[in-house]
C-alpha cells in the first residue's frame, strides 16, 4: 500500500459522526442540519432539459471516449465566461481545461506540480482553516503542508505575512481559497499582489479556488485571481491557475463540472497528467455546462435567494454569537459564546443533543500549529437549505447559545 496514505486525517463529516455518537438528539424537535455545505436551491431546468436532450439526440455519443480537453464548445463557453465575468480573453485552446468538479482537479493538479525529489523537500503552503483536499493533496504528492491561520481581526484575511522566507524557498504549490471556505472572505488586489511578488522570487505555483465566487453579499463581485494578474499586468496569469465550478453557481453538485484556466505552461503538463489519470469529462455533463455556463438569469436569481436568505438569518444570530454577513459563500463562521471557552465542538454537541440543529465545530476545519488551531471556538453553518428551515435552525441556535451553559 501506499504509506503515504497513512497520512490522510479523517475528514471532518467523520469526526463529527465521532462527537455525536452515543448523543440522541431531542425527538421533540425535527432535525436540521447546517453542517455539509452542498447546494440544496434547485436545479435550473435549463441544465435538466440539455442534459436529457444531450443523451437522446447523441446518437453515437455514449459509444466514443471524450477527449480530456473537452469539446471546443465547452472550451469556448468557458473563455466567453471569463470574457463576461472578469474582462479576460483566454485562449480557449491553451488556456482553459474542463474538469469533473474542482475538488477532483485541486487533489489533481498538487500531483501534477509537485516534484517531492527537489533537495530541500516540497512544501505547499495553504490558508488554516481550508477545504481539507489541499492536505491531502499536498500529503499524497510527497509533500508537507504549511497552514497559514486566518485573523479574524482582519476580516479573516489569511496572514501570508507570516510564512518565513525558508518556507517560501521550499513552496512548489500555494492554495488560495477567495471566496474562503469556511470563512466567506475575499481577497483584495494589495494581497494578490503580494503573493504574485513572492511566486516570482520563489518559483512556485498558485492554485486559486473560487468556486463560491458567485455568491456574494456586497455590490462588487469577488474579486478573481486571473483578474488580480490583469490588472497587475500579468497577462500571461504566469504561475497562476483558476479553479471554478458549477456545482454552487448552478446547484449542480451532482453534475461534477467545472473548469480550470490561466498560465498555458500549467494547463499543458495539467492536461497531459489527466490524460493518463483520466479526467476526461462524458458528452452528456458537457452538453448540460455549455448550457450553465451560457446562462446568467439562473445565476442572478440564485444569488438573490441567497441574500434574501442571509439578509433574515444574520440578526437572529448577530444577537448572541459574534458572527456576520460574510463578503461571499453561502456559510456563516460564528464564535461560540464565551461561556464555552472556545470548545466548539462541546457546543456542536450540546445543541445537536438539545436542539437537533447540526453544525460544524470550526477545530474539524483547521490544524493546530504552534498550540493554536484557528478554527477552535467557531462554528461554521452552510445556510443552503431554503430560507424557512435555515430561520428555524438560526432561532433554535440562537436560543441555546443565549441560555445553554457548558
Ligand atoms: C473551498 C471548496 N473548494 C472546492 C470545492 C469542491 O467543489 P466541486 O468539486 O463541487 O466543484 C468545495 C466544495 O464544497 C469547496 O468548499
Amino acid at each position: 500500500m501506499n504509506l503515504l496514505l497513512s497520512q490522510l486525517q479523517p475528514y471532518p463529516f467523520e469526526r463529527l459522526k465521532a462527537l455525536f455518537a452515543g448523543v440522541t438528539p431531542n425527538p421533540a424537535l425535527r432535525p436540521i442540519s447546517l453542517g455539509i455545505g452542498e447546494p440544496k436551491h434547485a436545479t435550473p431546468s435549463l441544465v435538466t432539459d440539455a442534459l436529457t436532450a444531450s443523451a437522446t439526440a447523441l446518437p453515437s455519443g455514449l459509444a466514443v471516449y471524450p477527449a480530456t480537453s473537452g469539446e471546443p464548445a465547452l472550451r469556448r463557453a468557458c473563455a466567453d465566461w471569463l470574457q463576461r465575468r472578469y474582462g479576460l480573453s483566454l485562449d480557449a485552446t491553451t488556456q482553459v481545461l474542463p474538469v469533473n468538479g474542482t475538488r477532483e482537479a485541486l487533489f489533481a493538479f498538487a500531483q501534477t506540480v509537485v516534484d517531492p525529489t527537489r533537495t530541500g523537500g516540497a512544501r505547499v503552503v495553504c490558508p488554516n482553516p481550508f477545504y481539507q483536499i489541499y492536505e491531502g493533496a499536498a500529503l499524497l504528492a510527497g509533500a508537507q503542508p504549511h497552514y497559514v491561520a486566518s485573523d479574524p481581526a482582519r476580516n479573516f484575511a489569511v496572514a501570508w505575512d507570516t510564512v518565513p522566507d525558508a518556507v517560501w524557498a521550499q513552496t512548489q504549490l500555494l492554495y488560495v481559497c477567495s471566496p474562503g471556505n469556511p470563512t466567506g472572505a475575499v481577497m483584495p488586489l494589495d494581497e494578490w499582489a503580494r503573493l504574485f511578488a513572492l511566486s516570482d522570487r520563489f518559483g512556485f505555483v498558485i492554485a486559486s479556488d473560487e468556486c463560491y465566487s458567485e455568491i456574494y453579499f456586497r455590490d462588487e463581485p469577488p474579486l478573481g485571481g486571473l483578474e488580480a494578474a490583469a490588472r497587475l499586468g500579468r497577462t500571461d496569469f504566469k504561475n497562476l491557475l483558476m479553479f471554478t465550478s458549477l456545482s454552487k453557481r448552478s446547484n449542480v453538485p451532482g453534475l461534477r463540472s467545472g473548469f480550470v484556466a490561466g498560465d498555458a505552461r500549467l494547463v499543458q503538463p495539467f492536461l497531459l497528467y489527466r490524460t493518463y489519470h483520466g479526467g476526461a469529462m462524458s458528452p452528456v455533463v458537457q452538453a448540460a455546462s455549455v448550457a450553465a455556463w451560457n446562462d446568467e438569469a439562473h445565476v442572478r436569481d440564485n444569488r438573490e435567494q441567497y441574500r434574501a436568505k442571509f439578509a433574515q438569518v444574520t440578526p437572529v444570530l448577530e444577537a448572541v454569537l459574534d458572527v456576520r454577513l460574510p463578503d461571499a459563500g453561502f456559510y456563516l463562521w460564528a464564535g461560540v459564546p464565551p461561556a464555552w471557552q472556545g470548545d466548539d465542538a462541546a457546543f456542536a454537541r450540546a445543541l445537536w443533543a438539545q436542539y437537533n440543529v447540526t453544525v460544524l465545530p470550526g477545530r474539524f476545519l483547521a490544524r493546530e500549529v504552534h498550540g493554536v488551531n484557528p478554527g477552535a471556538g467557531r462554528i461554521r453553518m452552510a445556510l443552503v437549505a431554503d430560507t424557512a428551515e435555515c430561520l428555524e435552525a438560526a432561532q433554535r441556535v440562537a436560543r441555546f447559545a443565549a441560555e445553554a451553559q457548558p
